[in-house]
């Protein structure tokens, strides 16, 4: 019996298969290669010491889908495959409602048609909305501020939806925090298309040398700096709580929700600072007026997951600065070779 892997090549996605490998589950990965590389499942061999199954399509496609699930016995989803950028997501929300929502419910359908009624399923923090005050606990009602966000909400409503109307199936959403990091190894890591979006690629992208400098979105917000706060927490951990939800699923059937986090917020200045600290580098910043969307703070209450899936993070700040930097400095393109 093996868990299929959605989006298995992405950047939490192949952490996620490296540690399932490590703890005995087999797997297969679908990944359609929209956001991410062949060289992944290369570099996931070596690391593993396994040729790992792989399917490459959509899970738009109902076919296809349908083969991956006829040729193989899984026992479990987990479900990563989606697009993930907020900009673009506003510029092309049809763009984003089919992919994440069309492809979520393809997903369901051929999982319901192949009687496997296990799914794990990635969701965010972003589903807190602006409003909700940290530290955020899952019984919090949920928003968003823009298509991805919605996406995210909406595909947890789906899901739970399913889990409510036949009690044979085992749901749980993982809302993320803010994942960074990357394998100690320093082969796998995350591989933004063009300018990053995010705070750590775009970090790791100055300190390479590929961008000059760093925009810090805001000084003035309600922090202990006045930048803004977020709960970094390191991918690694994050992929071991995936395969505690994968167990405690195969073991108990319903629907459920936990907040991957690591409950402590630092700001961007913080990171910044943890980042030249341990890796002796200098990231030269200029402070920018803040960014469209963005809040003051935001970190997790991770105590359910400890309670009920026996998941905590483990791994430090400084450590996830110094495996991004590792992953960055072995990789300065990526998996560009
Ligand atoms: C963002 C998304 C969130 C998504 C998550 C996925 C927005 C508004 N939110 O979260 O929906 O689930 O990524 O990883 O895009 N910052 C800078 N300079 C930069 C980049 C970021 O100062 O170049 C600051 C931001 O203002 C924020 C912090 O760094 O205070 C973290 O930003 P980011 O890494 O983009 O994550 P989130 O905004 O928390």
């Amino acid at each position: 019996m093996s868990i299929l892997v959605t989006g298995g090549a992405g950047y939490i996605g192949s952490h996620t298969v490296v540690e399932l490998l490590a703890a005995g589950y087999d797997v297969i990965i679908v990944d359609d290669f929209s956001n991410s590389s062949p060289e992944v499942l290369k570099r996931l061999a070596t690391i593993t010491g396994k040729e790992i199954p792989f399917y490459q399509g959509s899970i738009l496609d109902k076919t296809f889908l349908d083969k991956v699930f006829k040729e193989n016995k899984i026992e479990a989803v987990i479900h990563f495959a989606a697009f993930k950028a907020v900009g673009e997501s506003v510029e092309k929300p049809l763009v984003y409602y089919h992919n994440n929502i069309t492809g979520t419910i393809t997903l369901l359908e051929v999982m319901t048609g192949n009687d496997v009624k296990n799914i794990v399923f990635s969701s965010s923090a972003t589903v807190y909305g602006m409003t909700n005050v940290s530290p955020l606990t899952e019984d919090l009602p949920t928003s968003a501020t823009n298509p991805y966000g919605y996406t995210k909400v909406m595909m947890e409503q789906i899901l739970n939806d399913v889990a409510h109307a036949n009690p044979d199936w085992s749901v749980t959403n993982l809302r993320y925090f803010n994942p960074i990091g990357a394998h100690e190894s320093g082969m796998i890591g995350e591989a933004p298309n063009g300018i990053p979006n995010n705070l750590m690629p775009y970090i790791t992208q100055v300190a390479v040398g590929k961008l000059k400098e760093l925009n810090v979105f805001g000084d003035d917000y309600d922090t202990h700096d006045g930048t803004g706060v977020r709960d970094y927490i390191h991918v690694v951990d994050l992929a071991k709580g995936h395969v505690k939800a994968v167990k405690n699923n195969l073991a108990n059937k319903g629907a459920r929700v936990y907040n991957l986090g690591t409950g402590h917020g630092y700001s961007v200045l913080d990171l910044v600072k943890a980042f030249e600290k341990a890796n002796g580098v200098t990231i030269p910043y200029v402070i920018k007026p803040r960014r469209a969307g963005d809040i003051a703070t935001c970190y997790a209450d991770p105590s359910k997951a400890k309670r009920e899936l026996g998941w905590e993070a483990q791994k430090t700040l400084t450590d996830m600065v110094r495996d991004s930097w590792k992953w960055q400095s072995q990789n300065p393109n990526g998996y560009q070779l």
